[in-house]
C-alpha cells in the first residue's frame, strides 16, 4: 500500500488514540498467567497485539472478544499452559516474543518461537542469557543469538540478581515474569528507567513487586489475580498527531485518553522544550496516567536530547528526528543506538530517507545531529517495513512542501490502526492506495 501525503494545515478536532500498545500485550500475557477472569477494555487491535493474542490461544487460553477492544481472558493460573500444536507466531511484535520467552521458559511445556523477517534478525541473546543464567533451556538461531527461538520450559528455575547493560522493558519483562514461576526471589537492575507497565500491572493484580529506584523485585510463586484493566491511548501513536499539530500552520488539536506514564512521556519534555504549545489536563489515574492534551502550531527550535530520558521516548525518536527538521536550528540526538535494533535501523533508515527530502541530517553511531528550517521536497520515498518510520514519514509529508508517497505504508497496522483516517478526520491530505493504482 502507498499512502499519498499532501502538504497539510488546519488540522483541528478532537480525537482519542487507539490503545496503548505495550499495555495492551501485557494486559493479556499478565491476564492468562493469572487465575480467573481478566476483563480487558481499550485493548489495541493492532497486528502486534493481535500475535499475542494467537499465540495465547495456541498456548490453550480461552479469549472473548465481546466488542471492538474488549475482551474476556481466562487466566490458566496454576493449571498453566497446553503445549502449543505449532508454532508460535509473533509477526513483528518484540515485545510478544521477549515477554512470552520470559513465561514460556518457567512453564514445563515445549515451544518454538519466531517471527517475521524484521523480528528474527532482532537480538534475543539479551533474553535468552539471563533466562538460562536462572537455569532454563533456550536456544536460538545464529548461536543462541536470533529466533526462531526453542524452549524447553521447565519448572525448576531459579531466582537470581540480574544487572542489564541496556535499559530494555522488554528484557526487564522477560526476567521478572521468568521469576514469578521460578524458585526463591528475582532482582533486576537496570542502568537507568525503562517502561515500567509490567511492575505497575503485576501490583495493580496483586502481585507484591518491591520497587527501590532502578531496582524492581519479585518472588516465586505469586500469581496475578483477574481484574478489569482500562487500557489507556498509546502516547506513542498520539506523538505522531502531537508533532503534526504543532509543526503545521493553524492548528489545535485534542487528544482525549493518552496515557502519560512518567516512563513514557519524555515526547512531552522534549517538544516543549523544542517550543511547543502542549496544554496536559490530568484525567485518571489507576497506576497508569492518563491525560487529554491540547496542541497547538507553534515554532521550534532545535535542543540536545540524549541520557535518562532516551528510555522514555525511544520509540518516539522518528518522529522527534521529523519535529527538529521542522525546527530553527540544530538538534543533536544521542545515546540512542537502541535504535538500531528495533523493527528497522531507525537510525540509518531515517537519515537515509531525510536527507533524500532535502533535510540536513547527519548520522552518527549513537543518533543523529539535524538542522532544521530547509525545504523539504516530496516524491517517493520507503517504509523500510516499519510502522514509526512510515508514520513519521507521513507527517514530515504532512509539514513538507510537495507530495509524498510512502511505498509499503501497510506496515502501520503494526502499532497505530486508523492512522490515515485519524488523521483525515482532522482535515489532514493523506491517503491509502493500493500499490500501482
Ligand atoms: C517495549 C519496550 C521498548 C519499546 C518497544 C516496546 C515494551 O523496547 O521500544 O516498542 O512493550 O516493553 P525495550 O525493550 O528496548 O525497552
Amino acid at each position: 500500500m502507498i499512502l499519498e501525503v499532501r502538504p497539510s494545515q488546519g488540522l483541528r478536532g478532537t480525537v482519542r488514540v487507539p490503545g496503548d500498545k505495550s499495555i495492551s500485550h501485557r494486559a493479556a500475557l499478565l491476564g492468562a498467567l493469572g487465575e480467573g477472569i481478566t476483563r480487558i477494555d481499550g485493548f489495541l487491535e493492532s497486528e502486534d497485539c493481535l500475535a499475542t493474542l494467537r499465540c495465547l490461544s495456541l498456548l490453550g487460553v480461552s479469549i472473548e472478544r465481546l466488542a471492538p477492544g474488549s475482551y474476556e481472558v481466562v487466566g490458566r493460573g496454576r493449571q498453566g499452559f497446553q503445549e502449543p500444536l505449532s508454532v508460535l507466531d509473533c509477526g513483528n511484535s518484540g515485545t510478544t516474543m521477549r515477554l512470552l520467552a520470559g513465561i514460556l521458559a518457567a512453564k514445563p511445556i515445549n515451544a518454538v518461537v519466531t517471527g517475521d523477517v524484521s523480528l528474527c534478525a532482532r537480538p534475543m541473546a539479551r533474553v535468552i542469557e539471563p533466562l538460562r543464567s536462572m537455569g532454563a533451556e533456550i536456544y536460538g538461531k545464529a548461536q543462541d543469538t536470533r529466533a526462531p527461538l526453542t524452549i524447553i520450559g521447565s519448572r525448576e528455575l531459579r531466582g537470581r540478581v540480574h544487572e542489564l547493560p541496556i535499559a530494555s522493558a522488554q528484557v526487564k519483562s522477560a526476567i521478572l515474569l521468568a521469576g514469578l514461576n521460578a524458585k526463591g526471589i528475582t532482582v533486576v537492575k537496570e542502568p537507568t528507567q525503562s517502561r515500567n507497565h509490567t511492575e505497575v500491572m503485576l501490583q495493580y493484580l496483586g502481585v507484591p513487586v518491591r520497587i527501590e529506584g532502578l531496582s524492581v523485585t519479585v518472588e516465586g510463586g505469586s500469581i496475578p489475580q483477574g481484574g478489569h484493566i482500562i487500557v489507556p491511548g498509546d502516547i506513542s501513536s498520539a506523538a505522531y498527531l502531537m508533532v503534526a499539530g504543532t509543526i503545521l500552520p493553524n492548528c489545535d488539536v485534542t487528544l482525549a485518553n493518552v496515557g502519560i506514564n512518567p516512563t513514557r512521556a519524555g515526547i512531552i519534555e522534549v517538544l516543549r522544550s523544542m517550543g511547543a504549545d502542549l496544554a496536559v489536563r490530568s484525567e485518571a489515574n489507576d497506576g497508569e496516567p492518563r491525560a487529554t492534551i491540547r496542541i497547538r502550531s507553534s515554532g521550534l527550535h532545535g535542543i540536545e536530547i540524549k541520557g535518562d530520558i532516551i528510555p522514555t521516548l525511544i520509540d518516539e525518536l522518528p518522529i522527534i528526528a521529523v519535529a527538529a527538521a521542522r525546527a530553527q536550528g540544530t538538534t543533536r540526538i544521542g545515546d540512542a543506538a537502541e535504535l538500531r535494533v528495533k523493527e528497522s535501523d531507525r537510525i540509518a533508515v531515517m537519515a537515509r530517507e531525510l536527507a533524500a527530502l532535502g533535510v540536513d541530517i547527519r548520522e552518527q553511531p549513537d543518533g543523529w545531529t539535524i538542522r532544521g528550517g530547509q525545504r523539504i521536497s516530496g516524491g517517493r520515498v520507503c517504509g523500510h517495513g516499519d510502522h514509526r518510520i512510515v508514520m513519521a514519514l507521513a507527517v514530515l509529508g504532512l509539514g513538507g512542501d510537495e507530495p509524498l508517497y510512502i511505498k509499503g505504508a501497510e506496515v502501520v497496522g503494526v502499532s497505530f490502526p486508523g492512522f490515515a483516517g485519524i488523521l483525515r478526520d482532522l482535515g489532514a491530505q493523506i491517503e491509502e492506495r493500493e500499490a500501482g493504482s
